[in-house]
């Protein structure tokens, strides 16, 4: 009999510009992506989860320029930076793109090519405005009055005039099919109210895209073509417009154009996450470069919010950037990934601050889960000599307990499907405070003088609820679940969500408790 294959599941972060360092932003959608990686490997799923650094382009070739360092030298370090910050995040990626990448390139030629092939590209020129900022191009009536008469992309990024040669798609002959494709699959863009804004830019019709620049020379080249007649000017004259590269990197990881590549049936990946300002690129232009290349599209683009920094927008002149190195040289990385995961529904706008991180880690890590863990094991440690005690017969109290812990697999999955991560949490915090209310009812320091064998079911109960919770969190807190998983006497191999069925056998000699989540102390500055 062969064992039957596990389902899929290819997940992506945006790969980053490297024009400057990582910042809490983007350790934020790597984090988040990273929480959901985790889940479905846990959840038996084979997990693809990719992540890398978007290089090219006007962008970091003017970086490169104000730093006075090669763009490739450039790119090198930076890229090496996001890769740094993603290890220092705990991030699980199973692939690391760079668009500088030869295997990278080459899917970039062949993705322009089978455009080409099915007519999608003609040779023209744009005349327009252009951010470099938000490497994307704007119409007259998206722009917004700047200071001094000047006019601005609703990004608040400087536009410039451009006029160059430049080769289109045919993008305004897919707004039916994207509509079409939109309303066939519901659950493509979420959350609803980006949706909403897709729909309505799609409905208002769709202007063919410029999809090659000729006035800088940092990207990937477009392939010389002998198809195009007499409007050939060399075609490595021009530079692929950097959105189109980027998004290729999608296909790139997985063996693209080579279908026979390991990696390949992958594809569509499941969820593309993203930041709600590059929905656009995501959930217009990608599905119909796909379409049109006769390629599936992704099921999925998921756009969450942006942080704010102690109510100021984060930015390089404002001097309030958020390092995550630094936020977890300070703090513990475990603390931090569950503050951003926490504080804001996913999707929604939020705000930084010390004194929320703070309040999180201390009430919620270090009373609630930590003193519940602390309570209960040292309690083993002194009156059952440190060994786990059997299931004993439940009362209805017990019953009530065990039930909302073992009703967590369930409601995590639903919540966490829908990258609900502040719900996933909730319903686990509902737990461990009704198990801190459960071990004060049962009072397990008073049975020990009154009826020892009561104590010994009541700590029980509380290691299978700790158990439960502490499984479900591994995704959220890698490291400190380990360690709390250890202290429950639970075996490296048995953390599975379906491991839980499984009891754990009475009589196992737990470790000596010790603290996993330190309370914060401010100190005076
Ligand atoms: N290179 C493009 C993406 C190409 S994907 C094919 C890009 N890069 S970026 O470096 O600007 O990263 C943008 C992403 O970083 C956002 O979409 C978001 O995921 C994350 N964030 C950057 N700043 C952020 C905040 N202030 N808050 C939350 N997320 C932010 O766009």
């Amino acid at each position: 009999m062969t064992e039957p294959t596990k389902s899929s599941f290819y997940l992506t972060t945006p790969i980053y510009y490297v024009n400057g360092e990582p910042h809490i932003g983007h350790a934020y959608t790597s984090i988040a992506a990273d929480v959901l990686a985790r889940w479905q490997r846990l959840d038996g799923k084979d997990v693809f989860f990719l992540t890398g650094t978007d290089e090219h382009g006007q962008k970091v070739e003017k970086a490169a320029l104000d730093a006075g360092i090669a763009p490739q030298a450039f790119a090198d370090t930076v890229s090496k930076s996001f890769r740094d910050m993603a290890d220092a995040m705990g991030v699980s990626y199973d692939d690391f793109i760079r668009t500088t990448e030869p295997r990278h390139k080459e899917a970039c030629a062949a993705l322009w090519r089978r455009l080409e092939a099915a007519g999608q590209i003609y040779l023209g020129a744009y005349e327009g405005w252009y951010a470099i900022r938000d490497e994307a191009f704007y119409g007259e009536d998206e722009l917004i009055a700047g200071p001094n008469g000047s006019k601005l992309a609703p990004s608040g990024a400087t536009v410039e005039w451009v006029r160059e040669p430049s080769y289109f798609f045919r993008l305004s002959e897919w707004q039916d099919r994207l509509l079409a494709f939109y309303e066939a699959h519901p659950d493509f863009i979420a959350p609803q109210a980006r949706r909403n804004e897709v729909l309505s830019f799609v409905r208002g019709g769709l202007n063919d895209l410029s999809i090659s620049r000729t006035t800088f020379r940092w990207g990937v080249k477009v392939p010389r073509s002998d198809d195009m007649g007499d409007q050939v000017p060399g075609d490595p004259a021009h530079i692929m417009y950097v959105w189109l590269d980027a998004l290729t990197n999608y296909l790139s990881a997985c063996g693209f154009p080579d279908e026979t590549a390991e990696r390949w049936h992958y594809w569509p990946a499941n969820l593309h996450l993203v930041g709600k300002e590059i929905v656009r690129f995501h959930a217009i232009y990608w599905p119909a470069f796909l379409m049109a290349a006769g390629i599936a599209p992704p099921k999925r683009v998921y756009s969450h919010g942006w942080w704010t920094v102690e109510g100021e927008k984060m930015s390089k002149s404002v001097g309030n950037v958020v390092d995550p190195n630094a936020l977890v040289a300070e703090f513990g990385l475990d603390p931090v990934r569950f503050f951003l995961l926490r504080e804001v529904p996913f999707g929604n706008d939020g705000d930084f601050s010390r004194r929320a991180l703070i309040s999180r880690m201390n009430v919620e890590l270090a009373n609630d889960l930590g003193n519940l863990a602390q309570r209960s094991l040292s309690l083993i440690a002194r009156n059952c000599d440190g060994v786990l005690p059997a299931q004993g017969a439940h009362t209805e109290d017990d019953t009530i307990i065990l039930s909302a812990a073992a009703a967590l697999p369930g409601l995590l999955r639903a919540a966490i499907t829908r990258c609900a991560f502040h719900e996933a949490l909730e319903e686990v915090w509902k737990v461990i405070r009704a198990a801190n209310g459960y071990i004060d009812r049962q009072a397990p320091w008073a049975l020990k003088k009154t009826d020892l064998a009561r104590m010994a079911d009541v700590l029980r109960v509380l290691v299978d609820v700790q158990r439960a919770v502490a499984t479900v969190l591994q995704p959220f807190m890698p490291g400190s679940m380990d360690r709390m998983l250890t202290q429950l006497g639970v075996p490296a191999q048995g953390r599975g969500l379906d491991d839980l069925a499984t009891p754990l056998p009475a009589g196992t000699q737990l470790p000596a408790p010790a603290g996993i989540f330190p309370r914060h102390i401010e100190t005076a500055p």
